[in-house]
């Protein structure tokens, strides 16, 4: 039989044909059990149902036997408990379980005797079926090795190729390669050259690929013939076996594999930007996507920690932590960098990457970013904030106590102190306020009065503070501007400066109407103080209360009063003055300023 297979070596397309479908090596072969003393044996087995075959193998040679099932096809609605294939290490069936094969089996099965013996079993169930089964075995010496046979890879990439390659490989061989690369990647298997003897079921000579590190499962695939098969594994571990009969050997293959890295995963991070914080939250699973320990993390100044729970929490006044403040055209810009400090395990890491969180007070708005650099490529998310103002009034030019009650009664002709305040953490800005406006109507529509224009007073009873770190403040007297209206609204424009700058917006005081450039300024938070009434018709009000159950301000008294002109002053009896604050954000203009290190102290 050997002489056979040999002689359909030479032409080659023919001896390929011809192995797919040779039937005389098998003929004659009993169907169901057998003993074999042969060295070496390839079986055909066909069986049907209830079977329940025995073959045994024996030799009185003190070698080892490999038993090979390179093919096979039970019932496919058979389970492991009634169709299998039974291995015994030994003479019988009473011999230690060497393993089974069944219809699940997701290997090309190959087992190993102890000693010179081995038994299988194969028994089908009842249903009417053809199984077919192909198995080889063959005795062997353990202790003759073939060289460039199987080993461990373990580089990012690598080839390997069939012993004696490019010469026909050797017959007999059962080569293991199991290739392991770095977690996260996985392997890509590409053959440059791939020669082995064909046929159907790649029972002869076969390549097997496996998904990990054992040959029990995760059968990625088998190939033969002339091809160029790929492979790739789910993760960063395959096994690959080479399996060679008796006769007809070719060339084999060289093949290369390359661990594939997952493209980089989406940064999963998050900022959020108060005028009080900066809190940076990073996943846990994204930073271990990136290799990083969260212990090794630092923001600029490595003294600030984060908090960790299933994510990692850096949460810091926004003039804290080594945060940077640039002072650009549009905005002032708060950035912090979440860096993998010097004492992590850089070794083991591939990416540097640095996070850069990025909170940009724009006009009325706090607008949020967060860069991720990542071997250069820098990836971003914004969302939008705002800085947190507000306004009232105080009963003195000390400022010291707000006034609370509301309504807010005044005197005729009283002077009201108003201050506006910002709630920031950032100890370096000024407040200007750039305009206050007031008006009848809370849309500030057809009717409007300026207290206050581009800084410069247009009341003479107006009076300005100088910008005084997170407040702007002026006062002014109510019946310059009170008419018979039962409401009055005023509306002011803020701007927010960099108090570190000497020639900021904040810093000018009153300037001229062609210099400006605020016109674009659009306000956002409406800080609501008052109503403010008279005091003399707070007794008016509650006595009309009282009779009609209706509110003073509806009253037909004050339904006859009109607007003759702004400067008209008319004190009526229920005044309410809402107060909008207008938020807006200075943006100082020298293009070539640069990071300024804001003082941690504050
Ligand atoms: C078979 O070989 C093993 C080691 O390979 C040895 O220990 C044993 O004595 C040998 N048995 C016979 C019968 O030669
Ligand atoms: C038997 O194996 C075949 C082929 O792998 C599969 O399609 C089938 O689902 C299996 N049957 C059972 C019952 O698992
Ligand atoms: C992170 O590093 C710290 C200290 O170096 C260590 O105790 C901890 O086990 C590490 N955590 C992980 C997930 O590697
Ligand atoms: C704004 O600041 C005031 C005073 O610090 C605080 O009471 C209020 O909750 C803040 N509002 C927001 C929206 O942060
Ligand atoms: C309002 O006060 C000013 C001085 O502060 C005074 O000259 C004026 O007469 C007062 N007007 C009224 C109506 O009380
Ligand atoms: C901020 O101003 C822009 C226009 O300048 C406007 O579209 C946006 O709605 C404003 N945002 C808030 C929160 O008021
Ligand atoms: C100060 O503010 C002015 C006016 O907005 C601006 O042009 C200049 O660049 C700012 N200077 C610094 C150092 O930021």
């Amino acid at each position: 039989m050997k002489a056979l297979r040999q002689i359909l070596l030479l032409p080659l397309l023919a001896a390929l044909v011809f192995a797919e479908d040779n039937p005389i090596e098998f003929m004659g072969e009993p169907q169901c059990g057998a003993s074999l003393s042969d060295p070496n044996k390839a079986l055909k087995i066909n069986l049907n149902s209830n079977a329940n075959c025995l073959w045994h193998i024996q030799r009185s040679e003190n070698q080892t036997i490999r038993l090979i099932f390179s093919y096979f096809k039970f019932n496919p609605s058979s389970s492991c408990e009634t169709e299998s294939i039974k291995v015994y290490d030994g003479p019988s069936s009473n011999s230690p379980l060497l393993g089974q094969v069944c219809n699940n089996t997701d290997a090309v099965p190959v087992f190993q005797s102890s000693s010179n013996s081995l038994t299988f079993l194969i028994t089908t169930n009842s249903v009417a079926f053809t199984r077919n089964f192909f198995v080889s075995y063959y005795y062997f010496s353990p202790e003759t090795t073939i060289e460039n046979c199987g080993g461990s890879l373990t580089g990012p990439s690598g080839t390997f190729t069939s012993p004696n390659y490019p010469a026909a490989y050797p017959e007999f061989t059962y080569c293991v390669w199991h290739i392991q690369t770095t977690k996260n990647s996985k392997i890509s298997l590409e053959f440059q050259d791939f020669f082995l003897e064909l046929d159907q079921n790649c029972q002869f000579d076969f390549l097997a690929v496996y998904d990990g590190l054992t040959t029990d499962t995760g059968l990625i695939g088998k190939a033969c013939g002339v091809s160029r098969p790929t492979f790739e594994s789910s993760s960063n571990a395959m096994t690959v076996v080479l399996s060679t009969d008796y006769a007809n050997s070719y060339r084999g293959f060289s093949a290369r594999y390359t661990s594939v890295l997952p493209s980089p995963p989406e940064p999963d991070t998050s900022l959020t930007c108060s005028s009080d914080r900066m809190t940076i939250v990073l996943s846990k699973a994204y930073l271990d996507s990136l290799g990083y320990n969260e212990t090794h993390l630092q923001l600029n100044d490595p003294s600030c920690r984060p908090v960790t729970t299933d994510q990692v929490i850096f949460s810091f006044p926004l003039s804290s932590c080594g945060t940077t403040k640039k002072d650009e055209d549009l905005s002032i810009t708060y950035t912090n960098v979440v860096t993998i400090s010097e004492s992590g395990n850089v070794i083991t890491r591939k990416k540097i990457v640095q996070i850069i969180a990025k909170c940009i007070m724009e006009k009325n708005s706090t607008l949020e970013v967060i860069y991720v650099t990542e071997n250069n490529i820098i990836q971003n998310t914004a969302s939008v904030g705002r800085y947190n103002v507000s306004m009232s009034f105080y009963d003195s030019d000390s400022f010291s106590s707000p006034v609370l009650e509301s309504p807010y009664y005044v005197d005729l002709n009283q002077t009201l102190f108003a201050q506006v305040s910002l709630h920031s953490t950032d100890p370096n800005l000024l407040v200007f306020i750039d305009t206050c406006t007031a008006s009848p109507q809370s849309d500030f529509g057809s009717i409007t009065y300026d207290l206050i224009r581009s800084g410069c007073k247009k009341d003479d009873t107006v009076v300005t503070y100088q910008p005084l770190e997170h407040y702007g403040r002026f006062r002014f007297n109510a019946f310059r501007f009170l008419r018979r209206a039962p409401s009055v609204y005023l509306q002011c424009d803020v701007l927010i400066c960099d108090s570190n700058n000497e020639s900021s917006r904040c810093t000018k005081g009153c300037v001229s109407r062609q210099k400006r450039e605020t016109s674009s300024y659009t306000w956002k938070t409406k800080a609501v103080v008052g109503p403010i009434r008279l005091k003399r018709d707070r007794r008016a009000a509650d006595h009309l209360e009282s009779l009609t159950g209706t509110d003073a301000e509806e009253t037909p008294n004050l339904q006859r009063y009109s607007f003759s002109t702004l400067s008209v002053v008319v004190l009526i009896s229920n005044i309410i003055i809402v107060v909008a604050v207008v938020v807006k954000y200075h943006m100082n203009c020298l293009s070539g300023s640069g990071y300024q290190k804001i003082p941690s102290s504050y």
